[in-house]
């Protein structure tokens, strides 16, 4: 990180506009989670939040950038669980420490993962699905936003759960690769719910099952991956706003009251619920939660991923 501001410079914090990147393709996910929350948080904070997308090897790109930046609060990124819990397993030689390279500023989002299809895919349910996949093995593609992002990590975790080895089709983020799939010249992917919900509400793409305990109330008609017969399936990411390490901390505490205070604000929940985002409760908004999700997160995937035999190098 770079030098961190002085309290001085803190004092009026802020005085220009903050930039957020985010590390994939606009219209993915995580693009969408950022636009909406930020939304208020410029309200709050008096000043525009610029996002700026950097794509490239799963958010990692992104990340590192964003971990480098000046510590001054004028840089924030949204991370998630791809870029602050499954990537330290996928790459060896990553150049940040999702532990300890951040300055952690609060959840954002929950995000249930959906397993779509294009609509074209002869399977009409999950288990015709898993018996299309065993039969045809790496003639099938999934999609994913590239090593260690939701939808590989996930997808990933999925293939090894069903004992299928999918062909993998990188794409720059969900977003675009959302667009093949409704162009039916992908197969399936494993998503993060609020950029598939609108599709599979409109009939545009298939959903099979979603990875949760429960069925989402913007999804009534989609089962639960234990309802339609799959075991050990159950997962749902997460997107979250960060700042360089070294951010000082009244900072940290003005990003983070402005990011709980849009998470409150009833248009920007409207927007998050409807597209099946689930919202943070109150103890799970505060940096120091997300400091500790994150140290489990890392601790919960790498095991799962090197079991899947997933490497990105
Ligand atoms: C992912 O991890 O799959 C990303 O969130 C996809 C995206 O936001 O484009």
């Amino acid at each position: 990180a770079g030098l961190a501001a002085t309290g001085a410079q803190a004092q009026g914090y802020p005085t220009r506009p903050i930039t957020m990147i985010v590390p994939f393709a606009a219209g993915g996910p995580t693009d969408v989670i950022a636009r909406i929350v930020t939304d208020n948080m410029s309200r709050t904070l008096g000043q525009q939040i610029v996002i700026e997308n950097v794509a490239g090897a799963g958010g990692t790109t992104g990340i590192t950038r964003a971990a480098q930046a000046q510590a001054d609060g004028y840089t924030i990124m949204m991370g998630h669980m791809g870029t602050h819990g499954a990537a330290p397993a996928l790459y060896p030689n990553l150049k940040y420490d999702p532990t300890k390279d951040f300055a952690p500023i609060g959840l954002a989002a929950g995000t249930p993962i959906v397993i779509v299809a294009k609509k074209d895919f002869p399977a009409t349910d999950l288990k015709g699905f898993l018996d299309h996949m065993k039969a045809n093995g790496e003639k099938v593609n999934m999609a994913h936003a590239g090593v260690g992002s939701v939808s590989h990590s996930t997808g990933i975790f999925f293939n090894s759960v069903i004992k299928a080895k999918p062909t993998m089709v990188a794409y720059r983020g969900t977003g675009p690769a959302l667009n093949d799939l409704m162009a039916n010249t992908v197969d399936f992917m494993t998503d993060q719910i609020v950029n598939v919900a609108p599709q599979i509400q409109g009939g545009n793409i298939k959903a099979f099952a979603i990875a949760t305990r429960e069925r989402s109330p913007v999804l009534p008609n989609v089962p639960t991956t234990k309802e339609a017969g799959l075991e050990g399936y159950e997962v749902s990411a997460w997107n979250a706003v960060f700042a360089p390490k070294g951010t000082p901390p009244d900072v940290v505490k003005k990003l983070s009251d402005a990011l709980m205070k849009s998470l409150d604000d009833e248009n920007t929940k409207k927007r998050l619920l409807e597209l099946g985002g689930v919202i943070p409760t109150g103890a799970e908004r505060t940096p120091e939660a997300l400091q500790k999700l994150v140290e489990s997160e890392v601790a919960r995937w790498t095991p799962v991923l090197k079991a899947a035999g997933a490497t990105a190098e």
